[in-house]
């Protein structure tokens, strides 16, 4: 019986072999970084309405990179940011894999503190600074440049790769998930590969296998028509700032509980072994505090610093504004006040639930005399995977290998809004593999992707495919 799967680390038709693919990736860095370039400086925010072009070229270019290496691609139009699909040639008989990514950014704002432009990427000190460096740009291509090599070189894939490379993860990926289950047959694979994440700490690589869930709202609070002097009418109505922050200081208290009832009622305790397993970790509270710039770290009592993080729900104030914010004093009562507000969630617990428990907790505290709207923004599940599957053991050794150290299992506080979505509608097996650095800076000023991660990336992507097929064997 011809076993495709035999391909893995042997020869194409010309005798070019694996090492030698290897060896290609080493020479052509140069290149990889020069593409890297390329993408960056397309501002694709994809949250501001005045770059949908922009956001249109950023998709233009990774389609044109699938186009040029052969692959087989298509942009599918949403009602917001195309989507791009691409795939390898289907192998019979071997494993598929769907690589998912994306090509939106968050805005650079505030401007003022890049020390080099935000979508002028600048290498400084072995960095590559741009906004999208490590999230995602950077970090969705080295599977594209190692799948891309692999086609050049002529050595043939051992499985079949698709691609998903879409423009709204940053705006929580309504569109898409409202199209999976129609893209799911193009879609269909046994495991889905992201790298949209972190090492665990600088030289050790991991792999995660937990993700908090998301749910984001606008809470606006008015109260009079107009602006008021606040000499002749404080004392006489409410304050919507003030209303605004004592609506917000009863969601959470001093101690980071939230207070909003029935909000822990599915949180799942962690385990006795979990919590054991994440204290070997090697970071410690003062270097993971002096590296944000902080004299101290605050949480929930009771909890490590990763176990907050990773695996107990949170609140946060993202945004907050009323008043006057131009230079001086402006002695004013504001007619409005906002805020951008979002909780982290961890798995079992349900966006559309919180929402419902919000707006009952907010009409129970709202003071008189003000009106407030609850605006419901996205939201997305915890999600969860396991570590005993074929494809988390070929990505140890791939990363391994390329890193030159083990990886940990660990999990990570941040969102991918369609993980889970994957795992219903696809059915498949979800890896998640990091090749950020947890001060990378995504979402901030200043946002970096160390080039030398970025070509360790690249390597390790292109030993995975092949052990991935010989995991399968
Ligand atoms: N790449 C991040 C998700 C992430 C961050 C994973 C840190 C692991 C560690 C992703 O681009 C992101 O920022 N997601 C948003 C989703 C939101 C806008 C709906 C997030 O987590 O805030
Ligand atoms: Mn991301
Ligand atoms: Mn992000």
């Amino acid at each position: 019986m011809s076993d495709p799967r035999e391909n893995s680390a042997s020869t194409a038709a010309d005798g070019t072999s694996f090492d030698q693919l290897l060896q290609a990736i080493d020479v052509n860095k140069q290149r990889y970084l020069t593409d890297l370039v390329e993408w960056l400086r397309i501002p694709s925010v994809s949250s501001d309405s005045g770059r949908v072009a922009d956001v249109r070229r950023a998709c233009d270019w990774v389609h044109e990179k699938f186009a040029a290496a052969g692959l087989k691609v298509q942009t599918v139009e949403t009602d917001g940011h195309p989507l791009v699909i691409a795939e390898t040639p289907a192998v019979p008989g071997a494993p598929v894999v769907l690589v998912y990514g994306h090509y939106d950014v968050q805005p650079a704002e505030p401007l003022d503190q890049w020390i080099s432009g935000a979508f002028e990427p600048t290498i400084r000190d072995g960095d590559l600074f741009a906004r999208g460096a490590t999230d995602d740009k950077g970090q969705v291509l080295t599977h594209i440049q190692s799948v891309c090599q692999w086609l050049s070189t002529g050595v043939p894939l051992p499985l079949q790769i698709k691609f998903l490379v879409e423009g709204e993860e940053e705006v929580g990926s309504g569109n898409l998930e409202r199209m999976l289950p129609e893209l799911a047959d193009r879609l269909a694979c046994h495991c889905v590969v992201i790298s949209d994440s972190s090492q665990y700490a600088d030289g050790q690589p991991a792999i995660t296998y937990g993700l908090r869930g998301i749910a984001t709202y606008e809470l606006t609070v008015r109260g009079p028509s107009q602006d008021l002097h606040s000499g002749s009418f404080g004392g006489a109505v409410k304050n919507p700032a003030i209303a605004l922050c004592q609506l917000l200081s009863s969601i959470v208290d001093s101690q980071g509980r939230i207070q909003i009832p029935g909000f822990y009622d599915r949180v799942e305790p962690l385990t006795t072994e979990q919590r054991q397993q994440w204290q070997q970790l090697p970071q410690t509270d003062e270097a993971f505090a002096s590296g944000i710039g902080v004299n101290e770290l605050f949480g929930e009592q009771g909890y490590t610093t990763d176990e907050r993080r990773w695996a107990r729900p949170t609140f946060d104030i993202n945004g907050l504004t009323s008043g006057h914010q131009g230079e001086g004093v402006k002695t004013i009562i504001p007619a409005v006040a906002h805020a951008k507000i979002s909780f982290r969630l961890v798995p079992n617990q349900d966006p559309a639930e919180l929402t419902q428990q919000l707006q009952q907790h907010l009409t129970d505290h709202a003071p008189p005399g003000v009106s407030w709207t609850l605006e419901s923004d996205h939201g997305a599940p915890g999600m969860l995977t396991g570590i005993d599957t074929p494809f988390a053991k070929a990505a140890e050794q791939a990363i391994e290998q390329a890193f030159g150290t083990k990886p940990v299992f660990i999990r990570e506080g941040g969102s991918i809004p369609i993980v889970t979505r994957f795992q219903s509608v696809l059915d498949c097996d979800c890896l998640l593999l990091g090749w950020g650095l947890s001060d990378d800076n995504p979402h901030s000023p200043n946002e970096k992707f160390r080039v030398q991660d970025y070509y360790r990336g690249i390597q390790a992507s292109a030993r995975l495919w092949n052990e991935i097929a010989k995991q399968s064997n």
